[in-house]
């Protein structure tokens, strides 16, 4: 087992991520160290957005991995084999959980888990990597945000042991992470489209100030989405290029 080696936890923190970032700057820290927390006061989500959970119902965690056998251009399999991970845990209580690209995770419409993926390249290699993880487990009411949250309490019906969940999540996202470096590498891409919120279906989405309707049809290994518009015509979009219209 690489992720869950090694447990660091913290009653309140600014953010787990900020820890690990921190630790590595300092001792020499063990591959699949996890933190985690029962409450952040400066929880980070993507493009500079926070992330608020209730003190003690959610999880809130970071693993370090040291990635190195991956390359710089082929990142994103890491997000895919995370973002799986997390769809593994949660078909334990709820069955179709989506991947909305790059890396949210959805039910139905609504957002259940955040990842917040911070990778460290010298060179050519991506010296350490370090993976933030928020998901809603047993709070009830959010504030009034989009998209909008949902926790698996409200989808599985039932209040949830969050250290249960814990273990059982570290424990599919190191069968994920397990599968990604000395698997199939092909398995992850796949099962990731297999998973992908819109896959192929007609949607409405915004680039710049254009909107229009498209159909997703790929996501590499370099986090490019691709997308086919209602005219024949094929475009690639990077991360924060697109917008979902939901
Ligand atoms: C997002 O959806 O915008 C990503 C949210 C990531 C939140 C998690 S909570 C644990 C870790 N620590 C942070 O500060 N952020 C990540």
């Amino acid at each position: 087992m690489i992720i869950g080696s090694q447990l660091r936890f913290f009653k309140e923190t600014g953010s787990t991520n900020d820890e690990a970032l921190l630790l590595l700057k300092g001792e020499n820290v063990a591959e699949g160290t996890v933190i985690y927390t029962d409450f952040q006061s400066s929880g980070r989500g993507q493009t500079g957005n926070s992330w608020i959970s209730e003190t003690g119902k959610n999880l809130l965690f970071s693993i370090i991995l040291y990635p190195e056998t991956i390359s710089p251009e082929e990142q994103f399999v890491i997000s895919m084999a995370m973002s799986l991970g997390i769809c593994d845990f949660l078909d334990r209580y709820h069955s179709g959980s989506r991947i909305k690209w790059p890396n949210d995770i959805f039910i139905n419409d609504d957002k259940i888990a955040g990842v917040l993926i911070e990778n460290q390249i010298v060179g050519n290699i991506i010296s350490n990597s370090v993976t933030g993880i928020g998901l809603n487990v047993n709070q009830e009411s959010f504030p009034p945000v989009f998209p909008r949250p949902v926790s698996l309490k409200k989808a599985a019906g039932r209040d949830l042991d969050t250290g249960l969940c814990l273990k059982q999540i570290l424990s599919d996202l190191d069968k994920r992470y397990t599968e990604l470096l000395y698997g199939d590498r092909e398995i992850i891409p796949g099962e990731y489209l297999s998973r992908l919120y819109r896959y192929k279906e007609w949607h409405p989405y915004r680039s710049g100030s254009r909107d229009f309707t498209g159909m997703i049809t790929d996501v590499d290994s370099s986090g490019k989405i691709t997308i086919q518009e209602k005219d024949g015509k094929v475009r690639d979009f990077l991360f924060r290029e697109l917008e979902y219209i939901i």
